[in-house]
């Protein structure tokens, strides 16, 4: 289709733009990870592309880590952050492209640098704006279109497959990183994919990306008889809600007390981090109640919780409220 100078051409202006998407110091790096042994590089963030879960549903999924990992940590982003291609094409988005999706896979692998990092991209975004996830219930907005009442574990059923199903496929590249004596011998691949999906989960979710952690408290009930949905469960270890928001009128935080006693079953540590671009929201004061009362009654039925504000003393801001991604 080119011819061959263009193919180089084109091959070295990729290279180039590598700095200005990732910054310099990950270029700095990977390009002093390509000089170590395998063991110890540490991979780039990357595009894993569609991953199935359900046979008709599906997401897009962006991955980092090695195989020094101990842990997951998935990611629920929010609007707006999209591939950089897309943001830098949106008139109003371009402005917010350093928090693209790649990017903030990268920053999330430098505040876990000892874990995998599997950045979950909403299935649709209507108007190139707005997140929807495929496995919720949520109109054009991607609002949620339901409310606290107990309900079958969708959401939580599909998150399993999906994650199991993205483990899957790195595991054989990182087995192919082993060297040596590892826990995995060189030539058991179903070795390292029993180790990556037995490993303990931190759930983050940021701005309108809290909405699926919201979901998955409303389907803890009727998760109880599930046996795999347990032995799930019991990996979350840790969950942060990071400035939660979404344009529905309520239910932006998880306030029914019957939920959050389900929740304190798991024993899950839950760090909450917000700004004054949605708690202090004057014309959705509700998001600032629900999200004072989330943290009372956790603490009521002892869940093990802290409540972090940010940027407090300076005026609402959307940068701020993206500088939580930099700040928790
Ligand atoms: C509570 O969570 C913190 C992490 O935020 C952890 O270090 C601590 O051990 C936890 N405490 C209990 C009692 O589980």
């Amino acid at each position: 289709m080119f011819p061959r100078w263009a193919v180089t051409v084109l091959v070295a202006l990729r290279t180039l733009t590598v700095p200005r998407r990732w910054g310099g110091t990950m270029a700095a790096e990977r390009a002093m990870s390509s000089a170590q042994p395998p063991t110890t590089a540490s991979l780039p963030c990357r595009r894993l592309g569609v991953v199935q879960g359900f046979p008709a549903w599906q997401n897009e999924v962006i991955f980092c880590g090695n195989r020094e990992a101990q842990d997951h940590v998935v990611f629920f982003p929010g609007d707006v952050q999209d591939y950089i291609e897309n943001m830098e094409a949106h008139r109003d988005n371009k402005n917010w492209k350093q928090w693209n999706l790649e990017a903030v896979a990268e920053l999330l692998s430098r505040r876990f640098p000892r874990s995998f990092i599997w950045v979950i991209k909403p299935s649709h975004m209507h108007l190139k704006t707005f997140s929807c996830y495929n496995f919720l219930v949520c109109n054009t907005m991607g609002t949620p279109e339901y409310g606290d009442e107990p309900r079958y574990p969708n959401a939580l059923l599909y998150l399993r497959l999906l994650l199991n199903n993205a483990a899957r496929q790195v595991s054989s590249e990182l087995q192919q990183q082993v060297e040596g004596q590892d826990s995995c011998p060189a030539d058991q691949n179903s070795c390292q994919d029993e180790r990556l999906l037995s490993l303990p989960i931190t759930f983050v979710g940021f701005s309108k990306g809290c909405i699926v952690l919201n979901e998955i408290l409303f389907e803890l009930q009727e998760a109880k008889p599930i046996p795999e949905l347990q032995e799930f469960l019991a990996r979350v270890k840790t969950m942060y809600w990071l400035d939660g928001g979404h344009q529905g009128g309520s239910n932006t935080w998880v306030t029914n007390e019957a939920t959050l006693r389900n929740f304190a079953e798991l024993q899950v540590d839950v760090h909450v981090h917000v700004t004054p671009y949605q708690v202090n929201d004057a014309m959705r004061a509700w998001i600032g109640k629900e999200e004072r009362l989330f943290v009372k009654r956790l603490k009521k039925v002892g869940v093990n919780v802290t409540e972090t504000r940010h940027f407090e003393n300076e005026p609402r801001s959307l940068e701020n409220h993206f500088k939580v991604l930099t700040a928790f």
